[in-house]
């Protein structure tokens, strides 16, 4: 994980890389650094532990200027977050500066290696060996000694390098960690992910493993794995980085809330004609071969596991194909029955998840369909899945994933319905589906309007130590992602079960005062769930409810009624209040909501 700049132009470097770090704070915040070398050619690196702020107070104590600089924010792997693990790391004449996201697999062989060759370590990291190896292997040529090191190192990383020797030029190249690299009229820049570059580049290139790339202040110069020279493409934006603002909201997790709506709505544009008929080219290259599969696969981690357990159902339910969900940690070592006539789904947020990668990779190898389900624009996930398609919810910055988890759920059910019409089963209605996606959008703003009520059932938690969701069916989806939203954003212990399985065990656990949330949306069980949370009640539970109209739920202390649309909408609905009590848990707690302790917003290591 982490946030990489880089900048080398005609003007002082800090401001772009420090603007730039800021942008990706969200990668990661353990430590913070950069490096410039100055009009005399010297080296100057400056690091602190935490947020990058600390970083910049202590730049303003000294006066650092040059027109060539590499930055890091830091999610450590290896090595405690601290002054001396920050990166950028050095060579020990200070002659070379590194910064490196990912993980270095045998660093410790290599390290091992270059201390018997006299290299002296001033760091716990995995990262510190490429700056010596850069050391050893450098005899004049970094580009040709940065060949060799990557033909030596093994794991994940996207690398900057400088050299005083050669003061005007930055060498970067990646493997399956993110790059984007940008110009403007008078530098070369470059970033981890989009928004550190943006403000400065509405057009970028991504950089594909194994190539180098060669950046001056008046071009950017690839090479590909072979060392061959390559043109890259330019990738236009379409948006700014004003959609990465908290516009005027207190924290971008209520504001990324508030924005589903919205979100949802361009999720939907364009993707259904004739009020019956969904419209996804994404997909029509497998069109015909739909009936040959004969299994389907949802593979995610988090936020993005939860909501394709919603869509595997929906899947199976609407066109018929057995769909295993599973977690991409599992996956990738289960060994799992996947073959030509499989078709897998890997879904992400960021498009960078370690886990889901290489869950992909192997589904792929079995021979599978890949089809990414992805947010991020060019991802890691995106570019290597056979099919791609976009949620389009914007950049989403809050570590807790919300208008991700929502749009990631309408995808799904245009592709369930996409796929469904391709092997024409027609026995849902599917205008109807498709009409009640259409009008989530005006449901979900009437919801929104509702903030002080759900604020209430915040303020039931507020005190509490353990909380419990219960729900079944589609609804167990929901409680699922409730349950992980309040334990990421407020470190209340909740869990979720499926309502069913109380009696089996966990109903030992209610007593006087226990919080129940519960959800109850499927017409066909939802009186089963009534009856559990009646049971949890009788053993002095407090209950929130989310149900629809026309259930008995006398007693229950607490019900929300939920606008009603086709039962397999709901869980898009109900998400939001969900999402809305975390959210408000967490701020009565005083709790840091956009960036949760021991998170990070992408997961790029395994
Ligand atoms: C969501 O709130 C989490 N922070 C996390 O579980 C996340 O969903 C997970 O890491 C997967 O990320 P991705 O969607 O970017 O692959
Ligand atoms: N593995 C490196 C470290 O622990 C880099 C981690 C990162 O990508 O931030 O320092």
């Amino acid at each position: 994980m982490c946030g990489i700049t880089a900048y080398v132009g005609n003007d002082n470097a800090l401001p772009f890389l420090l603007q730039g770090l800021v942008k990706l704070e969200y990668r990661g915040y353990d430590s913070a650094g950069v490096t410039i070398i100055d009009s005399a050619n010297k080296i100057n690196t400056y690091k602190a532990k935490g947020r990058i702020k600390n970083l910049e107070e202590l730049l303003e104590g000294n006066h650092v200027e040059g027109k060539i600089g590499i930055g890091h924010t830091r999610w450590a792997t290896h090595g405690v977050p601290s002054n001396l693990n920050a990166h950028p790391h050095t060579n020990n004449t200070y002659t070379i500066s590194i910064v490196h996201n990912g993980i270095i697999e045998n660093y410790q062989e290599l390290k091992k290696d270059l201390i018997e060759k006299g290299y002296h370590f001033n760091s716990q990291t995995d990262s510190e060996v490429v700056v010596h190896l850069l050391d050893y292997y450098y005899h004049g040529d970094m580009h040709e000694a940065l060949k060799k090191v990557i033909s030596i190192i093994e794991g994940s990383y996207a690398l900057c390098v400088v050299h005083n020797d050669n003061p005007n030029v930055i060498y970067i190249t990646k493997k399956d960690s993110p790059i984007v690299l940008g110009r403007t009229q008078t530098a070369s820049l470059a970033g981890s992910d989009i928004p550190a570059i943006l403000d400065y580049a509405k057009d970028v290139y991504f950089m594909e493993d194994g190539e180098i790339a060669v950046l001056t202040k008046d071009d950017i110069t690839f090479y590909d794995a072979d060392d061959k020279l390559i043109q890259k493409e330019l990738i236009h934006i379409p948006y700014d980085n004003e959609a990465a603002q908290k516009g005027g909201y207190d924290s971008f997790m209520l504001k990324e809330i508030h924005e589903q709506p919205y979100v949802i709505k361009e999720t939907l544009r364009g993707r259904v004609e004739n009020g019956d008929r969904v419209v996804l080219p994404e997909l029509d290259a497998i069109h015909d071969k739909l009936p040959s599969y004969n299994k389907a696969y949802f593979v995610a981690c988090g936020t993005a596991y939860h909501s394709s357990i919603f869509g595997a159902s929906v899947l199976e339910k609407l066109a018929g194909i057995p769909t295993i969900t599973q977690v991409a940690s599992e996956f990738r070592y289960n060994d799992p029955i996947v073959d030509e006539n499989t078709l897998a789904f890997f879904v992400s947020q960021s498009g960078e998840t370690a886990d889901t990668m290489a869950a992909l990779r192997l589904a792929k190898q079995k021979g599978a369909t890949t089809i990414a389900i992805v947010n991020v624009l060019g991802s890691s996930i995106s570019r290597e899945a056979d099919y791609t398609i976009y949620t389009l919810a914007g950049p989403e910055i809050a570590v807790a994933s919300t208008k991700a988890y929502t749009t990631q759920i309408v995808v799904m059910e245009l592709v369930a319905m996409y796929i469904a019409q391709a092997l024409n089963r027609n026995s849902y209605d599917y205008r109807k589906l498709i009409e009640g996606l259409s009008s989530l959008p005006a449901y979900l703003e009437e919801i929104l309007k509702d903030e002080e009520i759900f604020k209430g059932y915040a303020k039931l938690l507020e005190h509490e130590r353990d909380c419990y969701y219960i729900g079944r069916g589609l609804d167990y989806a929901s409680v699922l992602e409730g349950a992980l939203k309040v334990k990421e954003v407020s470190y209340i212990h909740a869990d979720a079960y499926v309502a069913g399985e109380l009696k089996h065990g966990p109903i030992a656990l209610i007593e006087e005062g226990s919080i129940v949330i519960a959800v109850a949306t499927q017409p066909n069980i939802a009186s089963k769930t009534i009856s559990n949370i009646q049971e949890t009640i009788a053993r002095g539970a407090r209950v929130v409810l989310f149900t629809i109209e026309g259930l008995d739920v006398q007693g229950v202390e607490n019900t929300y009624i939920l606008p009603n649309v086709d039962q397999l909408l709901q869980g898009i609905l109900v998400a939001v209040p969900l999402q809305l009590i975390a959210y408000y848990t967490a701020v009565f707690k005083n709790c840091d909501v956009d960036k949760p302790r021991n998170l990070a917003k992408s997961v790029t290591v395994e």
